[in-house]
Formats: C-alpha cells, structure tokens, sequence
C-alpha cells in the first residue's frame, strides 16, 4: 500500500513544519490540520492548511477524508489546572484521532509520544499523558490501523524551543540559578526524527512499534546551558541550585507569563532523558552531533 496523502494534526508546530518541508520535497501530499489556520500562512507552500477543531470527531473526520495516513503531532508542555489539558490533548485528542481514522478508512497512524513515556506514579503529568496517549493509539488502533510510536528525547533544530529558550534566558543579567543542572538529555536532530518518521511510513517492519530516538551525545543541563553561552557569546556563572529551591523555583516561575518553568517540568527533569535502545539505528540514521551543528544553530541567537 502507497501512503502518498498525508494530514498532520498538530503539523504546524516546530517539528511539525520540518515534516511538512521534508514529506513536500519526497513527493508526498501534506494536509496540515490546526486549530488556527490564519497563524500559519507560510505552511501553504509546502501543504494544503485545513482548519479544524480536532475535539469535535466529525470535524476531525471530515478533515481526515481523502488521506492515505495520518500523523498525530499535537503535544502540550504546560498545562492549565488540575493537569486537564495534558489529558484532553494527549489521550483524548488521540482517542479521537484513532476513531477518525477508523472512519473514514485511513489504515496508517504515526504517533509522536515521548521518551520515557509511561504511566507510572511519581512521573509527571506530561509523560504519564503522553504514555496514556501512546497505549490508546496502539490499542484502539487495532486491528485495522497500522500504528507506529515515536519518543524522541528533546528535539533540537532550527526554530526549537529548547536551545533558543536557554539562549534567551542567558541575556538577563547576572548568574543563572538552574534547577535540576545534573540531568543528562541526548539531544536528537529535527531532520534525523524526520527521517525517522518518513522511514518508517512505508515500512511493515514499523508497523506496531514503537521507537526511542536520541542524538549520539549525551550532556547534562549545565553542560548545554554553558554550550549555548559559549556560542552566544553570553558567559555567566551558573547556580547550582539545591532540590528546595528548584521545587520552589517552578511554584513561582508557573505564575510568570510564557510559564517558563512549572512543578511539572520539575517533575519530568528527575528522569534522565537518554535511550538504552536508541531506535535511529532501525532507521540507519547514525545521528547528527548538536555540539557540531551549535555554532549554525545560534548564530542568530546571539544578537
Ligand atoms: N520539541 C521537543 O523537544 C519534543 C521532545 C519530545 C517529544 N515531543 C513531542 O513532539 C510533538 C511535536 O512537538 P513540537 O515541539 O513540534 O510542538 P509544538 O511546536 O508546540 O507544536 C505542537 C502542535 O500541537 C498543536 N497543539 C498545541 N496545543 C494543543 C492543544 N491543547 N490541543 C490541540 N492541539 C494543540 C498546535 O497546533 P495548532 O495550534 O496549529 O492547532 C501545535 O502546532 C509533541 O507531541 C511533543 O510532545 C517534542
């Protein structure tokens, strides 16, 4: 079976518009859905911009109708009160996605989860969400969807919101007081977790599985944090701040606007972020360095 038509929920996001660029230029038909199409007028030259509530399932279907596959990228880092966002754009945004597809015959699902993804108590809402999500998609899928999971560790590429963040946060003065600065992360490339989806859309050996995907480095926060000060040209002390302060950190930064850091986010920072099992390998993507691709990537950051 050729999956030649493609709509991408939650395709006007960061990776979502490295996919969008990327599926366009490999002969593949895009149909981005998003709640607001009017903010994302530069998709049109690369794919068709629907908008849709994909809440509402008929207006999900109707979206879905005429595509091959589907590619479910909506994920949300900070949610409102008592945790209902994750929980609606992670589980019950995908319940709606599955029966969509269900409907109107789109037989291949890609869902994009996260690393460390599950439901276990203690971990924060975000990844027990993104775990819930992940299981839905897998298990109602069946048996007539192909469904294929992928859990990157932090995306890094042009326009990320990881490496750009810190290269903001270095332009206010004085030192840096960094919470949870020994958690080690293995940066992944855009284009390699790119590559990784547009593989394994054709590909029967994906179908039902799901894929860790990490860089081929492993830092710590603060090795990355000075990494970016040192190609912004930003240099500044950087302090270690102890667990209390890092809990009381988040209670207070969840109340500033763009929520830089939340009790969530604190929660999700006490797991490693790094693969046992990196699943570029099934892929033959050998992983792009972000140590090399820095001095690229921040050239503009630093004015
Ligand atoms: N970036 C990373 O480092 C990273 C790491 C691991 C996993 N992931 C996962 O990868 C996916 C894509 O990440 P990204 O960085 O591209 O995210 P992004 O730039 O924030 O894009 C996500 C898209 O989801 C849609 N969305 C956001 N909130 C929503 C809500 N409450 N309900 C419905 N749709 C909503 C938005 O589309 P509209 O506003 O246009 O509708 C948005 O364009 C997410 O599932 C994320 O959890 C990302």
């Amino acid at each position: 079976m050729k999956y030649q038509r493609i709509a991408l929920i939650g395709g006007s996001g960061f990776v979502g518009g490295h996919l969008t660029h990327h599926l366009r230029n490999n002969g593949y038909q895009c149909r981005v859905l998003t709640r607001r199409a009017f903010r994302h007028s530069a998709l049109r030259l690369s794919a068709e911009v629907r908008e849709v509530d994909p809440y509402m399932p008929l207006e999900l279907a109707a979206a879905l109708e005429g595509c091959d596959a589907a590619i479910n990228l909506v994920g949300v880092l900070h949610a409102g009160p008592k945790g209902q966002d994750f929980r609606s754009a992670h589980v019950r945004l995908t319940e709606n996605v599955v029966e969509a597809c269900h409907q109107v015959g789109v037989r291949r699902l890609l869902h994009m989860s996260a690393l460390h993804a599950d439901q276990a108590m203690g971990s924060s809402e975000y990844l027990r969400s993104k775990g819930e999500g992940e299981n839905r998609a897998h298990t109602l899928g069946k048996p007539d969807i192909a469904v294929t999971s992928f859990r990157p560790s932090v995306i890094f590429g042009p326009g990320d919101s990881f490496l750009n963040r810190f290269a903001a946060l270095l332009k206010i003065p004085g030192p840096m007081p960094l919470a949870c600065w020994d958690t080690r992360f293995s940066p992944v490339y855009v284009g390699d977790v790119v590559a990784a989806f547009t593989r394994a859309l054709p590909d029967r050996k994906t179908f039902g599985r799901r894929y860790d995907l990490c860089g081929p480095e492993t830092f710590t926060l603060e090795e990355i944090v000075r990494l970016v000060a040192l190609h912004t040209g930003r240099h500044k002390g950087v302090i270690h701040l102890p667990d209390w302060a890092a809990r009381l950190q988040a209670q207070v930064l969840q109340y500033v606007p763009g929520k830089p850091f939340t009790p969530d986010n604190y929660l999700s920072l006490q797991t490693d972020s790094v693969c046992s099992d990196n699943g570029l390998d099934n892929f033959g993507i050998s992983g792009t360095s972000m140590k090399a691709l820095l001095p690229e990537l921040l050239s503009k950051a630093g004015s």
